[in-house]
């Protein structure tokens, strides 16, 4: 039976296009749910284009146990967190213990924690006069941007960075890495 994976996010959804095309054909995940707490996001577009389920959540739907018995209902075996920006409850993490992974755009566990997403991160690692940044890919679980770290890898950042071409390196290693990282943990399964 193929692992099945929900996607949550909140933005425009690349990470979420990229784990979807990687794991189209697969032999042994796919892709079969988005979560979504923004009805106008890109990612819900992504999830009409590619006919996969949608699910709109809000803070009070997100924490309630029918979303939970929902989740298994459907079979989820993973939650990958792609730019979502609801805290997740602690009901949730429990009812999926090892099994729920974010990307987060800095170098944890620096630059991270509540308030810390998208430009603002990268505002902050330019502010601070880093020479390099990164991606982090970690287990969630109930603080901000603090669990387990799986992935890690580093891009240069130049005195001539600005927010908008620091967000454009970091998306690449995002693309490059999240999905091959989030197979590896699903193969560890089989
Ligand atoms: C990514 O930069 C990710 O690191 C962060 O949210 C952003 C989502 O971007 N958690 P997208 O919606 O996948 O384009």
């Amino acid at each position: 039976m193929k692992k099945r994976i929900a996607i949550f996010a909140s933005g425009a959804g690349s990470n979420a296009q990229k784990l979807i095309d990687h794991f189209r054909h697969h032999a042994f995940a796919s892709v079969s749910l988005i979560v979504c707490n923004n009805p106008g996001a890109g990612v819900t577009e992504i999830a009409a284009a590619e006919k996969i389920e949608l699910l709109l959540v809000d803070r009070t739907s997100l924490r309630s146990d029918e979303f939970v018995q929902l989740l298994q209902q459907k079979g989820i075996d993973f939650i990958i967190l792609a730019g979502f920006l609801l805290k997740i409850p602690g009901s949730l993490i429990a009812a999926f213990p090892g099994h729920m992974v974010n990307i987060h755009p800095a170098l944890l566990p620096k630059y991270g924690g509540k308030g810390m997403y998208g430009q603002f991160v990268h505002e902050a690692v330019i502010r601070a006069g880093e020479k390099e940044s990164g991606i982090t890919i970690h287990f969630v679980d109930e603080h901000y941007d603090h669990g387990a770290i799986i992935f890690q890898t580093t891009c240069p950042v130049s005195g001539s960075d600005t927010p908008e071409s620091l967000a454009q390196k970091i998306h690449f290693l995002e693309h490059q890495h999240f999905a091959p990282v989030v197979e590896r943990l699903i193969l560890k399964e089989l």
